[in-house]
């Protein structure tokens, strides 16, 4: 199949980028970050999540991140709802697509959201029938997709199950994620390709983690099969908390450097993103995690 001319980037970085982060980080800060994804150019940004404290405490000032950004016209800003009590307050916020997110592995449906895969399907389906009445876009994350660092091997017939349920929800996205980076190209081409037999090549994106640095070799893959959304993170910030050994989603700055390269279109600003790479790991007190953005700024600096 031919290769897609235009993508569409999710920046994660503001959620699945610091939910991870040990150290509280400051409102103020998650804020700026959102606000300069937003003026790169990126029409999606993942802002923050609407989940349990107790859970996921970097997360817990998601109401008053949400009141503070400077919203950019024309950009859509994505928060993560497990439950009707975190629709609630995501529509509270006037967030502009919420997420459900499930797994394609008991194990570790279990692990992050305290339930079955099947009662979450019960607890998602009144959330996304809200989202769906108050004219909100609905996405849905697929954890373990590929792998799940608990039971190991997930069968593509799992994957495939919970994505139909997805769509018959109403999902207008659905995002097959590689939570622990296991999957390898052949695996990641044979999964999107079943999943694309139930649902729409339009509505699956893929959510990589580079724990093995295999992302960018997957985006490949999927684009390969008709996939053209793809979730990144600036400087490969990322994980999540309930994924043993998970580390960062693919860098932002190294998916575009490959995209431009190929002349494949994002609207995104590649130097701004170098930029605010830079500085967002500045303000994490560590080095850049991203090949392209450390490139980029050694040769500047040179
Ligand atoms: P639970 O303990 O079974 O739920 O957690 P509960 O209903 O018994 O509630 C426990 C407490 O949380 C109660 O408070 C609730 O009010 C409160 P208490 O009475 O004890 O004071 N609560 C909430 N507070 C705020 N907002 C809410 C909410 N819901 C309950 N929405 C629950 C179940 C789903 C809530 C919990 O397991 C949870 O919050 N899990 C989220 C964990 C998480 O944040 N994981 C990371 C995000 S997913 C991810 O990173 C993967 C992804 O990137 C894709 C990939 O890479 O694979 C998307
Ligand atoms: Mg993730």
């Amino acid at each position: 199949m031919a290769l897609p001319n235009s993508v569409k980037i999710v920046e994660v970085s503001p959620r699945d980028g610091l939910q991870n982060e040990k150290a509280m980080i400051s409102t103020a800060i998650k804020v700026e970050l959102i606000n300069r994804l937003s003026q790169a150019g990126f029409k999606n940004v993942e802002a923050t999540s609407f989940v349990s404290p107790k859970w996921t405490p970097q997360m817990a000032d998601a109401a008053e991140v949400m009141a503070q950004i400077t919203r950019r016209p024309g950009t859509i800003y994505s928060v993560l709802t497990p439950n009707i009590k975190g629709f609630e307050a995501a529509r509270e916020a006037r967030a502009d697509e919420v997420v459900i997110f499930g797994a394609a592995s008991e194990a570790f449906s279990q692990k992050n959201i305290n339930c079955s895969i099947a009662e979450s399907i019960d607890r998602f389906e009144p959330v996304a029938a809200a989202a769906l009445a108050a004219g909100l876009r609905l996405r849905a994350a697929l954890s373990c997709a590929f792998g799940c660092p608990y039971q190991g091997e997930v069968p593509i017939a799992d994957v495939v199950m919970v994505a139909k349920r997805f769509a018959e929800m109403g999902c207008h996205e659905i995002d097959i994620a590689d939570t622990i980076g296991v999957g390898t190209p052949t695996r990641v081409r044979e999964v999107m390709q079943a999943v694309t037999e139930v649902v729409d090549p339009s509505r699956i994106s893929g959510h990589f983690h580079d724990t093995y640095g295999q992302s960018l070799a997957n985006i490949l893959a999927s684009m390969e099969v008709g996939i053209s959304i793809f979730h990144t993170s600036v400087s490969g910030l990322g994980g999540c908390p309930y994924a043993k050994g998970a580390t960062g989603n693919v860098a932002t700055e190294d998916v575009l450097f490959m995209l431009n390269g190929m002349g494949i279109e994002t609207g995104i600003d590649f130097d701004a993103v170098v930029e605010i790479g830079q500085w967002m790991s500045a303000q994490l007190n560590r080095a850049g995690g991203s090949r392209a953005g450390n490139a980029i700024t050694a040769k500047r600096h040179a």
